[in-house]
């Protein structure tokens, strides 16, 4: 047997692989069968090709099998390149129906006599090679049109590829008619080839090509040690004539070897080769190892974006977070220069559909290229080219939210099925900067970043779920123990009369009673802290006009307030209903006017403003996407008091905390409940001796909606422990 005939064994070995490793895959697209199909029609054309270099003219079967086969090449190449490039108009098609015709005439040579005449096979060859040369040259103007640098260097080598591959076979057929032996080049560069082309589709992306020779030395590194394994284990034991016993002895060993052989070969030409990528993989392990014992969210974020940063390799990494009101994304953290801080639900839309439907990471370059794919598309139907619109418009969508985030990579962080957040890296010296691998290792950091950022949420919970849980006991013993003896003191000073008593005592008694009703209201009041208050599950919540409410509650504590504080209301008309119970928000509005009101003693102004926020979201916006940020609902509450000085400021909605002699210190906490029941967000400002401004943030309904569809909106925290506690306890 010539090199020739075994490398034409080779080659047909090597395209049954590849087309059954195509056909098995989950979730076969209609490239990979069109793969199959190719590698299929080659595996055919090799078969016969090998058995002519066995049987030789003995027999004419193998070659009418090559001269069939060689016919469907054109056309499995055609059919494939049009899968390949999404091309499906004009020229090509045209060369696809020659190229059938072609099959159709080179099968009815290969069945009839015509198949033992050289002229004849000679004239079917030469159509066959005139139509694989006319398949890369439409190869070569796909590399022409290539919309960047990088793309175009990488169908260069496809293109190259495939020139190499049809002039070699057409040069080695020209050796063969000369009558001298020919060489197994072709055969050789066609399995390389066909290999370099599986990757290429699996990974959706073209490869490099050092990834490419990274994965070619690989494998051959792999091949040659097993090879030798194999010798050595079927020559040792070759001699006592089992052969194929012997054969499946080293076989196992082999199979047993292999996957363990493989990691250390390919780590050991990761690192001689690929230093840098090697490193890079590298550092990223260490850094899972350090994300392990991490529960804080802000540490957590620190510590991966420092990771990323220190390797050198990116520009850019960022980490984005659902926000509170589950309406868009917030910026936890960055490095680089700064990215958007937030980012609305409408805007990332389409990305975090296409991470709940599953798609691991966006690459910026793919979208990019598929979008380039699609404006050369032409419809060919009404469906189709609505389909095409929407494929378009979900991909700029994506690309626009990449570009606020800078990302040339998002990895979403999913954590119990929902997308709580992004990891995004940008390498902007370098187009297209990551290779698979080093792809495939940032998953798992996206991967342990949502697991902790879930158990930290969890904990979170907890911790909060225990403080109210005791503050509910707390609750419970307090108005026990003080409700009573409160009305039993407040019934006997009533007992005494004060209006029947002289001068001061009458005075004192009245305090008395007057100092046990404000004690009651202060045990009230926090009993009503500890209770559960309705939240959207409960069913109170209504359509509400938060003008309405605003314009209401002011009129009402207009009348009470002071003649030296002057209110100013400006209410944006026409804003959006909210989901909300009315007389909650009232008690909110109230407790943050009187705060105003009591930190002006001196008089001064209150500013009561109702309007919807737009900011405007930074960077290359598609016209389609909305600029603003989501739909919400602000009212801010601006006073020039006396302030609040900074170290009071995180702790001015702790229960109890207050400044004020006859304060409880409840206020502010049970409005935040309040608010927070209501999916919105409130917070607070100030500059000591200049005013302090609250600013409350509601969702508009049909924002919650949108969010609620997207599976964005945050349930807000359960506080059944209390009600549980507090059932134990008359009201
Ligand atoms: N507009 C404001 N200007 C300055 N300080 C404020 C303002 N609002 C709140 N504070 C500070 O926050 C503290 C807590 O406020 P909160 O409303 O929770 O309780 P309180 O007003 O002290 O008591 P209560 O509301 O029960 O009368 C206040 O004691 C005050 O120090
Ligand atoms: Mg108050």
């Amino acid at each position: 047997m010539d090199a020739r005939t075994q490398s034409a064994l080779l080659a047909a070995i090597v395209c049954l692989a590849l087309a059954l490793a195509m056909l098995l895959r989950p979730g076969r697209t209609r490239l990979w069968t069109a793969f199959a199909l190719l590698n299929f029609a080659l595996l055919a054309y090799q078969i016969g090709d090998f058995l002519y270099g066995i049987f030789g003219t003995t027999r004419t079967w193998p070659l009418r099998v090559s001269v069939g086969a060689a016919g469907f090449i054109p056309v499995a190449v055609l059919g494939f390149i049009i899968e390949f490039q999404g091309e499906s108009a004009g020229r090509v098609v045209g060369l696809r129906r020659f190229a059938t015709a072609t099959a159709l005439a080179t099968v009815a040579v290969a069945v009839s006599p015509l198949a033992l005449m050289p002229a004849a096979r000679v004239t079917a060859s030469g159509a066959v090679f005139v139509q694989l040369t006319a398949a890369v040259s439409l190869l070569y103007a796909r590399m022409r049109r290539a919309a960047s640098r990088t793309e175009r260097a990488r169908m260069f080598y496809l293109w190259v590829g495939a020139a190499l591959c049809v002039g070699l076979t057409f040069g080695e057929l020209l050796i063969r008619l000369a009558g001298w032996p020919s060489p197994p080049f072709a055969n050789v560069a066609m399995t390389i080839y066909l290999y370099f082309l599986s990757q290429t589709i699996q990974r959706h992306r073209l490869l490099d090509l050092n990834e490419l020779l990274g994965k070619i030395v690989v494998l051959a590194s792999v091949g040659v040690v097993l090879t030798l394994v194999y010798g050595v284990l079927v020559r040792w034991t070759g001699t006592t004539g089992l052969f194929l016993f012997n054969s499946m002895v080293a076989s196992f060993v082999i199979l047993i070897l292999f996957e363990p052989l493989k990691t250390k070969v390919e780590e050991k030409v990761l690192s001689i080769f690929f230093a840098e990528r090697f490193q890079f993989v590298q550092a990223l392990a260490a850094l899972r190892q350090r994300m392990a014992g991490i529960i804080d969210v802000r540490e957590l974020a620190q510590v991966v974006l420092d990771g990323f940063y220190e390797t050198r390799r990116v520009t850019h990494a960022s980490i984005y977070l659902l926000a509170d009101d589950g309406l868009g994304f917030r910026r936890l953290d960055y490095r680089g220069p700064a990215p958007t801080p937030y980012i609305d639900a409408a805007t990332m839309r389409a990305l975090v559909q296409s991470a709940q439907a599953g798609q691991k990471a966006q690459l910026v370059e793919l979208v990019e290229r598929r979008l380039a794919e699609l404006r050369q598309l032409l419809p060919e139907s009404e469906t189709e080219s609505s389909a095409l619109s929407e494929e378009r418009a979900r991909l700029s969508e994506i690309g626009a939210a990449m570009a606020a985030m800078r990302a040339g990579v998002t990895i979403p962080l999913i954590a119990s099925q929902r997308v709580v957040g992004f990891l995004c890296v940008l390498d902007d010296r370098v187009p297209e900067a990551f290779a698979s691998d080093e792809l495939a290792t940032m998953l798992d950091i996206g991967e342990q970043a949502a697991i902790t950022i879930e158990n930290s949420r969890l904990y979170e919970k907890m911790k909060e779920r225990d403080r109210l849980a005791a503050l509910g006991e707390m609750a419970a013993g307090l108005a026990h123990e003080i409700r009573n003896p409160l009305g039993a003191i407040k019934g006997a000073a009533q007992y005494l009369d004060p209006a029947q008593l002289q001068g001061a005592d009458g005075e004192i008694l009245q305090i008395i009673v007057e100092e046990v009703n404000r004690l009651d209201g202060v045990v009230a009041q926090f009993l009503d802290y500890s209770r559960p208050f309705p939240n959207a599950a409960s069913g109170k919540f209504q359509s509400t006009d938060l003008n309405d409410v605003l314009w209401k509650t002011m009129k009402l504590i207009e009348s009470s307030m002071p003649p030296n504080v002057v209110l100013e209301l400006d209410l944006t008309p026409d804003l959006p209903p909210i989901h909300a119970d009315a007389e909650q928000i009232k008690q909110v509005f109230i407790n943050l006017a009187l705060n105003a009101v009591q930190a002006m003693p001196d008089g001064g102004r209150l500013g009561v403003r109702t309007r919807r926020p737009h900011a405007p979201i930074e960077l290359g916006l598609s016209e389609h996407t909305p600029r603003y940020s989501a739909d919400q609902i602000e009212v801010r509450f601006a006073d020039t008091g006396a302030g609040i000085p900074e170290e009071a400021l995180d702790r001015i909605f702790i229960p109890f905390y207050t400044t004020k002699t006859k304060g409880t210190g409840l206020g502010l906490a049970i409005s935040q409940r309040i608010v927070k029941g209501h999916g919105g967000t409130i917070e607070v400002q100030s500059r000591v001796g200049e005013g302090t401004e609250f600013i409350l943030r509601f969702p508009s309904a049909s924002a919650l909606d949108t969010a609620g569809r997207l599976g964005m909106v945050q349930t807000p925290l359960a506080v059944e422990p209390v009600a549980a506690a507090l059932k134990k306890v008359p009201a």
